[in-house]
């Protein structure tokens, strides 16, 4: 992928992991965050030289070719429909928005469900939220560690692709093939991040059952002619 000014929204490990590796591949990079000074922001900014920033959400996003969701999954929502209303509104129109956010509902306790499921994923509300921005789903099932250096999963597990447009998808897979990532599976349209978002429920039972969150799965298929 061309150098690119991107904005990643999210100051969590995802965040600053992402933020880290595209300015490392030469990106210019502005994390963003709800206030305009945010602590962690600031000291990541400062660490990363001249390419990285900070920023308010809806700054961010309106300085940004390319924006990276990475909040908590009950705030995603309110964060797009923030990040879409700066640049007089159309901060978010015809850009890439990559959505890594999962849906976890923690009321219950541990494990955490999904606030929403089945017929509907938050990606696709948050496309609701956001209609013409071209919102591709990644990344969100595997951890942080894994997103940035996907090599260190033995054996090379799977990272999967969804959304409704051809160009952004394209753009969001270079950006994977830069982060080392061979086996990208494109699922077709935005629904089908319904699959993936609810993949956590498993991913939360591999990280209880093997005790370690360093963890992928991959998609083996038959040869050809073998069936
Ligand atoms: N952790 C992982 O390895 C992993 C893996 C796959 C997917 N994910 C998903 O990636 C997303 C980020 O995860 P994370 O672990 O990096 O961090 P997180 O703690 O889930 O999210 C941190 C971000 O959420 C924002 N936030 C918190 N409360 C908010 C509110 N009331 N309104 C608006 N924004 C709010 C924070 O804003 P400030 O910057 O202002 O503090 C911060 O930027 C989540 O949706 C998570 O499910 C995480």
């Amino acid at each position: 992928m061309k150098p690119t000014s991107i904005a990643v929204l999210g100051t969590g490990m995802v965040g600053k992991a992402l933020a880290t590796k595209l300015v490392g591949l030469g990106h210019r990079v502005t994390l963003g965050s709800r206030s305009a000074r945010h602590d962690g922001a600031t000291a990541w900014a400062e660490a990363h030289g001249e390419r990285a920033g900070q920023s308010d959400f809806a700054t961010a996003a309106a300085g940004a070719e390319l924006v990276l969701l990475a909040v908590k999954g009950e705030h995603a929502e309110a964060v797009v429909d923030a990040a879409r209303k700066g640049a007089d509104g159309a901060a978010l129109d015809g850009k890439v928005l990559v959505d890594i956010t999962n849906p976890l509902d923690f009321s219950q306790g541990m494990p955490p469900s999904l606030f929403v499921f089945g017929h509907d994923s938050l990606a696709e509300r948050l496309q609701r939220a956001a209609p013409k921005a071209r919102v591709v789903k990644t990344l969100n099932t595997v951890n942080a560690s894994v997103m940035v250096d996907p090599d260190r999963v033995a054996g090379q597990g799977a990272v999967f692709v969804s959304g409704d447009d051809a160009e952004a998808k394209a753009t969001v897979k270079a950006m994977l093939e830069g982060f080392g990532w061979r086996q990208i599976v494109d699922l077709g349209d935005l629904s089908t991040a319904r699959g993936t978002e609810a993949y956590l429920l498993l991913w939360l039972r591999l990280w209880q059952a093997t005790g370690s969150p360093d963890i992928n799965i991959g998609l083996l298929r038959a040869p050809d002619g073998a069936r």
